[in-house]
């Protein structure tokens, strides 16, 4: 198994679709800097979705060439139909991401869609990318647990995701959305996926609700899981999902897997320029648990000693 982890940084799109604060595009772009700089390398800084339904979203076009452009980085960004599929194609990114709820309530209050409506959908994106040669990743948005109607059955995650798979979807994102899963939960819905289809086919995106988002996180890098979702400073929440908080902040994922002998590539201690500007520009306090024990450290004139 590989001792590399790839962390998709989120913050800049699942992050600011849902704060009241909108956050003006150069300061997006600042903070996509700041990211970089930290060491990042893969991003999701964009959805190319109504701007009725999102409206932090509506700079997607402005803000792409303000992004660094250097090179190695890679750009994702998330589409909700055809239409914001071809937005994006057309904007140049090499990577769309794709979102299929588990239940037709949820897809409805998302894409207003029946889940068969959504699952053809992306059918139909994955196909036109093909043609393009743009990469795909398609979220299986509520894995765990959907926000209007509860728990779910392992099976049907995974069967949308068997779905995905076979309409030629390169890489498929098991997401808590809401975070209400568990670490058994995520060994029993990714266990026979992995076997099926290899672990390097798969993102875990999670969401920190109730806590458990760095024991979800552990469980599915111990079944081989290298990539995932994160957000600075643990910003985040989503507008059709009530209910959920921001999603696992970075610096906590960082730390995670660093301190258990994965390689990000990340650099906690220059995360932090980016957590600080995250909360300047939302006006809200965000940081993950390593900066609260970092920052404890320092008030005691201590240098924080993190490995
Ligand atoms: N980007 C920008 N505008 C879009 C668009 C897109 N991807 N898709 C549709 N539109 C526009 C249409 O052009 C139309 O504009 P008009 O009123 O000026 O003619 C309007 O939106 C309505 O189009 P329609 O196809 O009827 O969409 P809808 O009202 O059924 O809404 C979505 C469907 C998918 C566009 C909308 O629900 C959406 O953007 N959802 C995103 C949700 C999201 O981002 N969730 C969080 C991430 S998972
Ligand atoms: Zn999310």
């Amino acid at each position: 198994m590989s001792d590399q982890a790839i962390i998709n940084e989120v913050g800049l799109r699942d992050g600011l679709q849902n704060q009241p604060v909108t956050v003006d595009t150069d300061t997006k772009a600042q903070l996509a800097r700041l990211l970089v700089d930290a060491g990042m390398r893969c991003l999701e800084p964009v959805s190319f979705v109504s701007p009725k339904a999102i409206p932090q979203m509506a700079d997607a076009a402005a803000l792409t060439p303000l992004l660094p452009h250097d090179e190695g980085l890679h750009y994702t960004a998330l589409v909700p139909n055809l239409k914001g599929y071809q937005l994006a194609r057309d904007a140049g990114y090499p990577t769309v991401a794709l979102v299929l709820s588990t239940t037709d309530t949820f897809n409805q209050r998302n894409l207003n869609m029946s889940l068969e409506q959504a699952a053809q959908s992306c059918e139909a994106i994955i196909a036109a990318a093909k043609e393009d040669g743009i990469a795909t990743r398609t979220y299986i948005a509520g894995s765990f647990a959907c926000p209007y109607d509860g728990p779910m059955p392992v099976t049907l995650p995974q069967k949308l995701a068997a779905r995905m798979f076979a309409a030629g979807s390169d890489e498929v994102a098991i997401a808590d959305t809401i975070g209400a899963g568990n670490p058994q939960q995520m060994k029993d819905i990714m266990a026979p996926l992995i076997r099926e289809f290899g672990a390097e086919k798969f993102y875990v995106h999670l969401h920190d609700t109730r806590g458990l988002a760095a024991a979800m996180a552990w469980a599915a890098a111990d079944l081989g899981v290298r990539r995932f979702d994160a957000s600075v400073g643990g910003l985040g929440g989503c507008p059709f999902a009530p209910g959920a908080t921001g999603n696992m902040a970075t610096e906590d994922l960082v730390y995670l897997l660093e301190s258990a002998g994965l390689k990000t590539g990340i650099d906690v201690e220059r995360l932090r320029a980016a957590v600080a500007l995250a909360q300047q520009a939302t006006q809200r306090p965000l940081g993950g648990r390593i900066l609260s024990w970092m920052e404890s450290q320092e008030n005691q004139g201590k240098t924080p000693c993190l490995w």
